[in-house]
């Protein structure tokens, strides 16, 4: 009988056993998905990252046989996508216009203002006396503070924009849901935009305004759906890793002494907690737009295929022996891999590493305040994480 996907873990840390199993005994194989549908399952490193750099495997939800994660994916297939789900040449053009804005230069000037909020945070947090909610205190608005300031975003209106986010990336929620929030966004981004118009600023929504819109190079609807993917994936996906990396050290006290070096960590330490946690963790969809042979199976025109990021990160042919933060090099595919590589991933990298070192160095004695089996994951969630962070650290 065909498995039902995705599966359940037993450890909040490690990706199901079932997959494991799998990568083991049946890389390629046939699993069955909310839909009824029956999605080829890929498990081994080499054929996950084949099948990202092969543009025959296309991200468009609105072809027939796409394997979407849930109700919400299905009710994407109408609304005006963002280019996550285009492809070339479309997807070409408009990454394109973003290029400049995330590349390593622009990335590490960020550095200071990243440290300030941390810093910030972290006293504001030590002004209590705890426990507190290290993802509500502390991940979060950190993650939403930075892509809020280099949009141009104000962060007072945090409240509006997460809840949205929340529900658009929550692909169990109901498809009019997942309508009304990308809608809510849409609108504010498009009100922000629109003022640039009349008030140039230098922020990423000002010279997206001046440098594509205005020339008539994007029209206003498509730098909406780019604004609102940037703030969307800006947010979540970080906010979550940074909060269950803090738990993975706390449970590994020996990791956790690799951010309190006097140096500060080295530059490989994240990449591997990326690879461990890898928490976009159903799989990278895609569908076939020909017959393409994968790893000894033809996967047919029209077929679908989940590409489980996950347990690929876990290939011991690719990633040989325990945990390892020095592992050099580190391939992994936590960002993806091919023309749809996680846009913001230096970014993402700069956060966690600030985030993670600041909060080290500055609370030495930090430790949970509730019991590890009663923390919150998502387990139910495409962006893995957790919820609430109950720490203390006097
Ligand atoms: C795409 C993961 C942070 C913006 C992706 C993809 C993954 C990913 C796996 C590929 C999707 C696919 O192939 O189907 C992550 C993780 C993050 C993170 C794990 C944090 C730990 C960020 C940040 C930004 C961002 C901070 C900021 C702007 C994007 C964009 C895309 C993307 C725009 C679409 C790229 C394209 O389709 O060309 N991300 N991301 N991400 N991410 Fe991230």
């Amino acid at each position: 009988m065909t498995e039902p996907f995705p599966f359940p873990r037993d450890c909040p840390y490690d990706p199901p056993p079932k997959l494991a199993r799998l990568q083991r005994d049946a890389p390629i194989s046939r699993v069955r998905i909310w839909d009824g549908s029956t999605p080829w399952l890929l498990t081994r490193y080499d054929d996950v990252r084949a099948v990202l750099a092969d543009r025959r495997f296309s991200v468009d939800p609105t072809r027939p046989g796409y394997p979407a994660r849930g109700p919400a994916g299905r009710a994407r297939r109408r609304g005006a996508g963002s280019f996550i789900s285009m492809g070339a040449p479309e997807h070409t053009r408009l990454r394109r216009m973003l290029i400049t804005e995330f590349t390593p230069r622009r990335i590490a000037a960020l550095r200071p203002a990243v440290e300030r909020t941390a810093a910030e945070l972290l006293d504001r947090l030590t002004g209590g006396s705890g426990p507190a909610d290290l993802v509500g205190a502390y991940a979060l608005p950190l993650a939403s503070t930075v892509i809020a300031d280099l949009l141009g975003v104000p962060y007072d209106d945090h409240e509006f924009f997460e809840e949205r986010a929340r529900v658009m990336v929550d692909d169990s929620a109901s498809g009019e849901a997942n309508r009304a929030a990308t809608a809510d966004l849409a609108r504010y981004l498009g009100g922000l935009l629109q003022r640039r118009r009349a008030h140039p600023a230098d922020d990423l929504l000002g010279r997206l305004s001046a440098q594509q819109v205005e020339p008539g190079k994007l029209d206003r609807a498509g730098a909406v759906s780019m604004a609102v993917l940037l703030l969307v994936a800006g947010h979540e996906t970080t906010a979550n890793q940074i909060a269950l990396s803090v738990a993975f050290l706390l449970r590994n006290p020996g990791h956790a002494e690799t951010f309190r070096q006097p140096d500060g960590p080295p530059a490989t330490a994240v990449d591997e907690l990326l690879r461990l946690l890898t928490i976009t963790h159903t799989g990278r969809r895609r569908v076939a737009t020909a017959d393409v042979p994968v790893g000894g199976v033809t996967v047919r025109a029209g077929e679908g295929v989940i590409a489980a990021a996950d347990i690929a990160n876990r290939d011991s042919g690719r990633f040989p022996g325990p945990a390892d933060l020095g592992r050099t090099p580190n391939h992994h595919l936590a960002f993806g891999h091919g023309e749809h590589l996680c846009l913001g991933h230096h970014l993402a990298r700069l956060e966690l590493e600030t985030a993670l070192t600041a909060l080290l160095r500055r609370l030495p004695a930090l430790r949970l305040a509730a019991a590890e089996e009663d923390l919150p994951f998502r387990h139910a969630h495409p962006i893995y994480g957790i919820d609430r962070l109950p720490v203390t650290w006097n």
